[in-house]
């Protein structure tokens, strides 16, 4: 299963969110952690808790490897960056669940709304 975690807001809590989830799978199954951000927050707190991660932040390596690392894992756990660019469409294009974290703000709801316009297909992102 791949689950993506995706809001173009900062700070929203998808880097917190994706570890916790990732570590909480970890003790029920196999797990991998996609950290689709440049930031890299996740790769280093993955190294910390000996979870397996990739960095990738490619849209075109996102939607051609996820299916192939949900082959190997029972969980595909991805980071997404706080953006709506063609890597967080790539996630959404191939996650099984998306995850759409928001603090109870204004300003949070209203951009949590750009990811939710992208899924129900109402916005579209050029891939190039
Ligand atoms: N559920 C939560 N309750 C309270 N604080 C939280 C929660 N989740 C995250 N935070 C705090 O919010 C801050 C930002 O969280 P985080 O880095 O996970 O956001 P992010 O969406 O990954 O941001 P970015 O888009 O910059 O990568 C951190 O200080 C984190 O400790
Ligand atoms: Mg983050």
């Amino acid at each position: 299963m791949i689950i993506g975690l995706t809001n173009q807001k900062g700070g929203a809590g998808k880097t917190t969110l994706s570890g916790h989830l990732a570590y909480w799978l970890s003790q029920r199954g196999t797990v991998i952690v996609v950290d689709a951000d440049a930031q890299a927050s996740s790769t280093n707190w993955m190294k910390d808790l000996e979870l397996p991660c990739k960095t990738m932040i490619d849209p075109d390596d996102l939607f051609d490897e996820l299916p192939a690392l949900a082959e190997q894992y029972d969980a595909v756990v991805v980071d997404g960056p706080g953006s709506l660019s063609a890597t967080t469409k790539a996630i959404l294009s191939r996650c099984d669940l998306a995850l759409v974290p928001c603090k109870p703000a204004l300003t949070d709801l209203e951009e949590a709304d750009g990811v939710l316009r992208l899924l129900s297909g109402k916005l579209q992102i050029p891939t190039s």
